[in-house]
């Protein structure tokens, strides 16, 4: 997807960080949304699935409708599905009428791309009620970001990689211009103005980077630090941390496997406005 000169429509929520790399990314996604009526974003808490869907969608070309989002964190009940969608998409529900008829109908001639955040927890309402507006709505496009794919029909399910990491032994630039050294930088410099990556800490803040497999939640939760702790300091910290999620069991797999459980949980864990707030503002604890 070539990025146009001009800027892009903006009917969805603007971060107030920058967005960070991922331009092969939102190539490859941007085509696919294309081509495919349902693409799902899929990935642990934490990977980028909602921060790509926006770019993506923000970047798309315009369509006479959208593109809009329905965010579904927040919501905890597989029964309210459909006021869900009404109510982000503006739709007004007409009384004694079964909501899911008006929503259907009100976007029969829709013509536009509509992203579906967080369907995980509510993943087989969702994918019954996607599955029903595609096949209603002909001119309608999903993109939906949800930790497992919905298996609807169609769907194109597309895992989100981490953010790219310096190989090792990677010279000072390229160190520089891995996505994961990038948003470790700029989210230091948000909590310690004058943090700077130099010849003498890049090979700590790669280390770090790499120990949190590229996933850019987790970068965030440790640049976070920096203004209370060095760079060394946080290094051992995630060093005890996983010595104490895994209780001495050092296998690389385990490893991973226990950081993005400890990433879903953590996020997991905070309420839906401190989410979002997260979300917005890219700020942990
Ligand atoms: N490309 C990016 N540029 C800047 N920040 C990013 C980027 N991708 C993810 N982030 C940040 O990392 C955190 C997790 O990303 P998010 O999209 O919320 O993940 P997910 O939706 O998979 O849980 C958020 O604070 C988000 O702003
Ligand atoms: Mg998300």
């Amino acid at each position: 997807m070539e990025r146009p000169a001009a800027h892009p429509y903006r009917a969805l929520p603007v971060h107030a960080s920058r967005f960070i790399g991922r331009q092969r990314e939102l190539a490859e996604v941007g085509r696919l949304v294309g081509r495919s009526r349902l693409v799902t974003l899929t990935g642990a808490a934490g990977s980028g699935k909602t921060r790509l869907a926006l770019e993506v969608a923000a970047w798309a070309p315009r369509k006479r409708d959208g593109p809009c989002l329905v965010e579904l964190a927040s919501l905890s009940e597989a029964g309210l599905l459909p006021h869900a969608f009404a109510s982000a998409l503006e739709i007004r529900e007409v009384q004694a009428r079964p909501v899911l008829d008006t929503l259907q109908e009100r976007l029969a001639g829709y013509e536009g791309l509509i992203v579906v955040d967080n369907c995980e927890h509510l993943v087989e309402a969702c994918a019954e009620l996607v599955d029903r507006l595609l096949r209603h709505c002909p001119g309608l496009t999903v993109l939906a970001t949800s930790r497992e794919p919905l298996h609807v029909d169609g769907e194109v399910a597309w895992q989100v990689p981490t953010f790219s990491l310096p190989q090792d032994g990677a010279s000072m630039r390229d160190t520089m211009r891995a996505e994961s050294v990038v948003l470790f930088v700029e989210r230091a410099r948000q909590t310690a103005r004058q943090f700077e990556i130099t010849a003498s800490n890049a090979l700590q803040v790669a280390a770090i980077c790499r120990r949190l497999d590229g996933i850019p939640l987790a970068i965030e939760l440790a640049a976070a630090r920096v203004a209370v702790l060095d760079l060394s300091s946080i290094g051992e910290k995630l060093d005890d941390r996983f010595r104490f999620l895994t209780g001495g069991l050092r296998t690389a797999p385990q490893r991973q496997r226990t950081l993005r459980a400890a990433v879903d949980w953590s996020y997991d864990l905070l309420t839906t406005a401190e989410r979002q707030l997260f979300d917005r503002l890219s700020v942990f604890a």
